[in-house]
């Protein structure tokens, strides 16, 4: 495997994305806690980092651990690093090194090239640049404004660039990464899901024996992975727990069973419908109404767990960019969306997340493997909150029914028009006003609601999409001609940052 010592900056999930991509395996670890000792390792990328390497509280190592025994490629900060210490010297960048930038020469007969198209368009994105480099290091790639883009330590296979590969706009960054993982560490690019799945399974035998697990389904594709995996481990002993807090989509609990019928699962649906409405009415703070059901949700979840004998396990969808251990610079919570977060502690239960070191497409590469249809592989996330975070104010059982009626319409059109897998997610928000229309011969006066459509990689960006005139026509005249109590359709033409993708 590959160790991707991580910095701190925004793209080190990318770089790991990229070299799963290449079908190797790899791990994201924080800056200082490499894994000494570990057999299986082959090769260490060190990321970029939002400091510089003079900032008196930048991330630092000792390489002297890693250097020798392992190939080391440094991409942006990680290059600095290397070239710092050792005696090199890196300066202020100014904002001419920013963005598309292009390789004008490099040594094309170095093996981190082999492949790369001459002149290839490189993303650049640092503080900081490198203007000299030690007498045993060798310039191998420069653009027109970046001397030094690339370098070799002399006779060690050490590399380091000061643009990022694993970024999309790097055009041959794949390719460049696959020299290192495949040509230099010797990766054998034999990860895929039907060898995950064989060796969980094995593993989850292994672990839980004849123990009994119990695993809270949402109807995303996460979760439901990771049900049918652990099914296909243990069978009986698995026993599902899916809460409706009526919040959800409109008949999703309905149909959501019904798939988990049909997927062989011992599932057990729980309507606590009431209990949320009661716990919500009259609340408007967002984060109160995230809490509210964050916290309804374990409280209902437990009491079901505790009905079943003998249980030990608690088995949770969690992935991989849930828990890379992240070295938040700023530690502002933007919205609490760790909703069963205190689930594990709660309830007194070991904890088993078999999906933990996989990334999304990865999860849904597996869920194909295991024969799952795939309205339920591609299906659009959905937040733990539910439709609750798009009633902006308080919440209503009206409200809901409201939301549900149009996000139908919205969404059911969505699949009509072949639009569906075009975008990230989608949905409606029902806002807090009303306004006058006119429909026949009387005055209106109803609410008014918003579509939302995004495209994105990972929800951590996310830009609106660029749905068709005629659709978002079509969409507003079916909910405003079906759905009562609405007269007026709006599209939301933000982009993350600087807005979110759910309003609240
Ligand atoms: P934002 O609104 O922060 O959302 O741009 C990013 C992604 O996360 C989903 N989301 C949640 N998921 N519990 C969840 O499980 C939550 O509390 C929650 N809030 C937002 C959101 O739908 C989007 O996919």
């Amino acid at each position: 495997k590959i160790i991707i010592l991580d910095f701190g900056s925004q793209t080190t999930q990318l770089i790991g994305r990229r070299v799963r991509e290449l079908d190797t395996y790899c791990e994201i670890i924080p800056y200082n806690k490499f894994p000494n000792d570990d057999p299986t390792i082959k090769g260490v990328i060190l990321s970029g980092s939002p400091f510089s390497v003079y900032d008196k509280d930048a991330f630092k190592i000792d390489l002297s651990e890693i250097r020798g025994k392992y190939p080391i490629l440094g991409i942006c900060y990680g290059a600095q690093f290397m070239a710092y210490t050792n005696s090199g010297k890196v300066e202020p960048a100014g904002t001419r090194e920013y963005g598309r930038a292009h390789l004008a020469s490099f040594c094309k007969d170095n093996i981190l090239f082999k492949g790369v198209r001459e002149n290839t368009q490189v993303w650049m994105s640092h503080g900081d640049t490198i203007t000299a480099i030690p007498d045993n290091f060798k310039k191998i790639a420069s653009t027109d404004k970046v001397e030094i883009a690339a370098y070799q330590v002399e006779g060690e296979n050490v590399w380091g660039v000061q643009f990022h590969p694993e970024v999309f706009h790097s055009e041959d960054g794949t390719q460049i990464l696959k020299n290192f993982v495949v040509d230099v560490c010797g990766c054998k690019q034999d990860w895929s899901p039907a060898s995950f799945i064989e060796s969980t399974v094995a593993e989850l035998k292994e672990q839980l024996g004849d123990d009994k697990v119990v695993l809270g389904l949402s109807g995303g594709v996460d979760s439901s992975v990771a049900a049918v995996l652990l099914n296909r481990a243990i069978g009986k002993n698995l026993t599902c727990i899916f809460v409706d807090h009526g919040m959800l989509r409109k008949n999703e609990f309905k149909n959501v069973m019904n798939d988990y019928e049909c997927l062989g699962l011992n599932v057990i649906g729980v309507d606590a419908s009431e209990k949320f409405f009661a716990e919500l009415a009259g609340v408007t703070e967002p984060e109160n109404k995230r809490k509210i059901i964050g916290k309804g949700f374990i409280d209902v979840f437990d009491e079901e767990a505790h009905k079943i004998k003998d249980v030990k396990w608690l088995a949770q969808g969690t992935i991989y960019p849930d828990c890379i251990e992240s070295l938040s610079i700023t530690g502002t919570v933007i919205k609490s969306h760790h909703n069963v977060g205190g689930l594990p502690e709660k309830m007194h239960l070991k904890l088993c997340e078999p999906l933990r070191l996989l990334f999304k497409d990865e999860v849904r590469r597996v869920g194909r493997e295991l024969g799952m249809p795939e309205h339920l592989i591609t299906r659009h996330p959905f937040p733990g909150p539910g439709l609750a975070v798009r009633i902006l104010g308080d919440i209503t059982p009206e409200k809901v029914r409201i939301l549900q009626d149009a996000d139908d319409i919205y969404i059911q059109g969505l699949r009509d028009w072949g639009l569906y897998d075009q975008v990230w997610q989608a949905g409606v928000i029902l806002l807090p006003v009303q306004s006058v229309g006119v429909m026949g011969d009387e005055r209106t006066y109803e609410r008014a609601v918003a579509l939302r459509a995004v495209t994105s990689t990972d929800a951590m960006t996310a830009d609106w999409a660029h749905l068709p005139y005629e659709f978002l026509g079509k969409v507003s005249n079916d909910i405003i001609n079906k759905v009562k109590g609405v007269n007026r359709v709006t599209y939301d033409i933000s982009s993350k940052p600087p807005a979110t993708i759910e309003w609240e």
